[in-house]
């Protein structure tokens, strides 16, 4: 079997598993096999220009999108399916698989959930979340106990409850109404100033207007927005900064629990995580007067704290993406006022999201797409092997995944690599931000199993909230653009990784009054 050599042996004794294991390291053999035989990572590769170490250490955890970066660095050389899939085998730990093969994501995707033998999602990198949310959430959650949870808090999030066309007209106005208010009031203080510009870090002002939103007008929680603005979430933010130290840490699994000593310890978490629940409370109030989706939720005889957790996950983590994904749209409208024009003449005579105004926007959709793509919010997706299985892509390429294995789905580098959405493929640069790409896409009828941007997961575990936080962000990028033109003060970005990516430099604009 040459340099593949899979335990296919169907032993499921943990200690034999764990020496023949340490065996097999020792002997450099690889633990995948089929047609999808991944490239080994080395682990110390010095002197050939790689960023940094491919697992996170005390000087690199700061920047998980540099350390995936490593775990590829030099495999553009490779011809091949260790091209784009690559394991990092350390004796003693199981061997983590990093690949950027769309197939491949698509394939694990779709073999997760709660069936034997399907994949589960690696929690270990959310021990910092499962801290402020309790363990028993949709996020942190596998097997039956995640069917549970998904039964009883998704289901208000789905197209159907959502898009409802009374119900939509409901949450449309009010969150119309939020967004209008908020960017107006900004639109004012500029007017007020007798100024038409201003420099400005937009993502403060976009995380208040997503967290009332999501508080007030789907919870339908009655919390003033300076309140909201003053205390909540500076709170939430540095609920999340703790978050993210632990989610950093724990993301590349095993390996990140030796930094355990880096881990906040700050007495402030405490403070701020009463806070977190106080909040959680007031939505939960909502609830008896049902108020907002609150009559939605199918279980009444469910107590508010069986949804307590899942609450404080849809709370921080909404917040956290909502605003990724608002910022970054942002972010790339301001590098290029051509599209931001033609974002402008889509959007310009729209006065209410209604499904069908959306759709008729196509332009926004395909910025919203393009955003997705390029500058994904959830930037890898953790899974881990229950059992041993053989996974197959829609193209019949099959590949051995034994148990134990922890699998980063690298969506970030997938959808920016130019062999997946590059000329050849797109007609356009995959680096580059090109909103039209999707029309063009759309022209060929190119099946849309072949270009996936897994922006919102896939299969079981897709996002719920997928259909809501697409209305926020149109909303709020949509308001923005009738109201103002803004430019970026620099034509290229960075990226922050933490919980969600995010713009570095806090979507910095020069905001001019349309
Ligand atoms: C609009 C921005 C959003 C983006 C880009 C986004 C992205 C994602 C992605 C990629 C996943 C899949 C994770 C995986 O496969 O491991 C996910 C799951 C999830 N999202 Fe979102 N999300 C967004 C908004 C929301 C909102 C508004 C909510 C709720 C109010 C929400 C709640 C969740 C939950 C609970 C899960 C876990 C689902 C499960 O495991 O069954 N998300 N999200």
């Amino acid at each position: 079997m040459s340099d593949t050599e899979a335990d296919n042996s169907g032993t499921t004794d943990p200690g034999y598993r764990r020496l023949s294991g340490l065996g097999r390291q020792i002997r450099g053999a690889n633990p995948f096999a089929g047609d999808i035989v991944p490239s080994r990572i080395p682990i110390f590769a010095r002197r050939t220009g790689r960023p940094t170490l491919p697992f996170p250490h005390p000087w690199n955890y700061q920047d998980p999108i540099r350390v995936l970066e490593s775990c590829f660095h030099g495999a553009d050389d490779i011809e091949g399916p260790g091209r784009h899939s690559r394991y990092l085998d350390i004796p003693g730990f199981p061997p983590f698989l990093i690949t950027r093969d769309p197939g491949l994501i698509r394939a694990i995707m779709l073999e997760t959930g709660d069936r034997a033998g399907q994949f589960d999602r690696d929690v270990l990198p959310f021990v910092g979340i499962a801290q402020a949310t309790g363990r028993n959430t949709l996020l942190s959650s596998n097997g039956s106990a995640w069917r549970r949870q998904r039964k009883l808090a998704a289901a208000p999030f789905g197209k159907t409850k959502l898009f409802n066309l009374e119900r939509f007209g409901e949450f449309e106005e009010t969150f119309r109404q939020t967004v209008t208010t908020r960017l107006g009031a900004l639109r004012q203080r500029l007017a007020d100033r007798g100024e038409k510009s201003v420099q400005i870090c937009l993502e403060p002002e976009i995380k208040c207007v997503m967290l009332e939103m999501l508080t007030n007008n789907f919870f339908g929680a009655e919390i003033p927005y300076d309140e909201l603005r003053s205390v909540y979430v500076p709170a939430l933010e540095r609920v999340i900064e703790h978050i993210v130290r632990d989610t950093v840490l724990g993301q590349l699994g095993v390996l990140g629990r030796g930094l355990t000593f880096l881990r906040s310890r700050r007495k402030s978490f405490k403070g701020d995580n009463a806070i977190f629940e106080r909040l959680t409370s007031l939505v939960t109030e909502g609830r008896r007067a049902r108020r907002g989706l609150w009559n939605q939720f199918k279980a009444d005889e469910v107590p508010d704290d069986a949804l307590r957790g899942n609450l404080k996950v849809f709370l921080a983590g909404a917040l956290e993406a909502t605003t990724s994904y608002a910022c970054w749209a942002i972010t790339h409208l301001a590098r290029s006022i051509e599209d931001q024009e033609k974002l402008y003449a889509a959007v310009k005579d729209i006065n209410q999201y209604t499904p069908e105004n959306l759709k008729k926007a196509q332009y926004l959709g395909y910025v919203l797409d393009e955003t997705l793509r390029l500058t994904p919010s959830l930037y890898f997706l953790p899974r881990q092997g229950t059992a041993d299985v053989w996974v197959q892509t829609t193209d019949s390429r099959r590949m051995f995944i034994p148990k134990g294995v922890h699998l980063l789905l690298d969506v970030w580098h997938a959808n920016r690599h130019e062999d997946h959405w590059g000329v050849a493929k797109t007609g356009h640069p995959a680096l580059d931000f090109v909103p039209q790409r999707w029309a063009e896409i759309e022209a060929r009828e190119q099946v849309s199993k072949d270009l996936m941007h897994f922006g919102f997961g896939f299969g079981a575990r897709i996002c719920p909230g997928q259909h809501l936080g697409q209305l926020e962000t149109a909303l709020v990028v949509g308001a923005l653009v009738k109201l103002f033109t803004f430019k970026a003060p620099t034509t290229d970005y960075q990226a922050n990784a933490g919980v969600s990516t995010k713009p570095r430099d806090g979507t910095l604009v020069d905001l001019v009054l349309r």
